[in-house]
């Protein structure tokens, strides 16, 4: 009997990648995000045959109002049963080394963090009700520290680790797992425009590699971790540089 998730921000990437793992093993997925047509047509491979295992829901993460009744309409759908939620729903526009616009900041924030906090608000709190389950952010190395490139995407990512964490320290002891996702370059729609290197340590990863790593290790119960697990060591030499060398390299 499969078990039931939710995946925000299910169109692309890496969340599409998870989910998609997630319906192969024969679980029920909600699959969240704008794209509802690209959600319809991942869904169809799934329903059929007499199964339902996908649900679709238009979703924007910026729209924090909704999000409570939306968690509550999955809910109805599955029955009350739900076993773990991943928030992959993310932007990085591109900016410039001497711009700093407002907007596209605030559209940072709201997407990769306030709608965050308030779709996983209430999954907290039914988790905390059940005692069980797993709540799973997908951060980001650009978390670790604040680099020049592209700073309110540092600071969205640094804000969800420090919200992660103290959920965490609250859920633990209600028999909730709450997980940290740090991936590096993972070679999705968001990268398009990126400069990445395209061989060597760092070289991107799929988004399938990226998912069969987050998926076991939420299995296993991981609750931070790197992804793939090599830039665990690349961020341990990074968060250790001083600032007044930091400022000085072009990362
Ligand atoms: N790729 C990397 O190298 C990398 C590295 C570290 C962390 N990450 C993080 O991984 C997560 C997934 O990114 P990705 O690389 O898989 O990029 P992606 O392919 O661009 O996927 C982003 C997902 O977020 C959804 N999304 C964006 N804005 C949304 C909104 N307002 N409401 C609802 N959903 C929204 C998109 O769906 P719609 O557009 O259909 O709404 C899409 O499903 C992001 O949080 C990103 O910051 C990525």
């Amino acid at each position: 009997m499969g078990k039931k998730y939710i995946v925000i921000g299910a169109s692309s990437g890496i969340g599409y990648a998870i989910a998609e793992k997630l319906l192969l093993e024969g679980n029920h997925v909600a699959l969240l995000a704008r794209r509802d047509k690209i959600l319809k047509s991942f869904a169809d491979r799934f329903n059929q045959d007499g199964k339902q295992l996908a649900l679709t829901i238009k979703y924007d993460s910026n729209h924090f109002d909704k999000s409570g009744t939306v968690f509550k309409r999955i809910l109805k759908e599955f029955n009350q049963e739900l076993d773990g939620i991943i928030y992959a729903s993310g932007i990085m526009p591109k900016i410039e080394p001497d711009e700093f616009d407002t907007e596209k900041d605030l559209n940072m924030m709201n997407t990769n963090l306030l709608g965050a906090i308030a779709f996983i608000n209430p999954a907290a709190s039914y988790f905390q009700e059940k005692g069980s389950g797993f709540i799973a952010g997908i951060s980001s190395v650009a978390g670790d520290r604040g680099r020049r490139g592209n700073p309110v995407y540092n600071t969205s990512k640094g804000g969800l680790n420090i919200y992660l964490e103290a959920l965490r320290n609250r859920l633990a002891v209600k028999g909730v797992q709450v997980v940290t996702i740090k991936p590096g370059f993972v070679a999705t729609e968001m990268l398009k425009d990126a400069q990445v290197p395209d061989k060597g340590f760092l070289k991107p990863i799929s988004a399938e590699n990226a998912a069969d790593i987050i998926l076991k290790n939420i299995a296993k119960g991981k609750e931070e971790f790197y992804v793939p697990a090599r830039w665990g060591l690349v961020m341990m030499i990074i968060r250790n540089i001083p600032s007044f060398i930091f400022r000085k390299l072009n990362i």
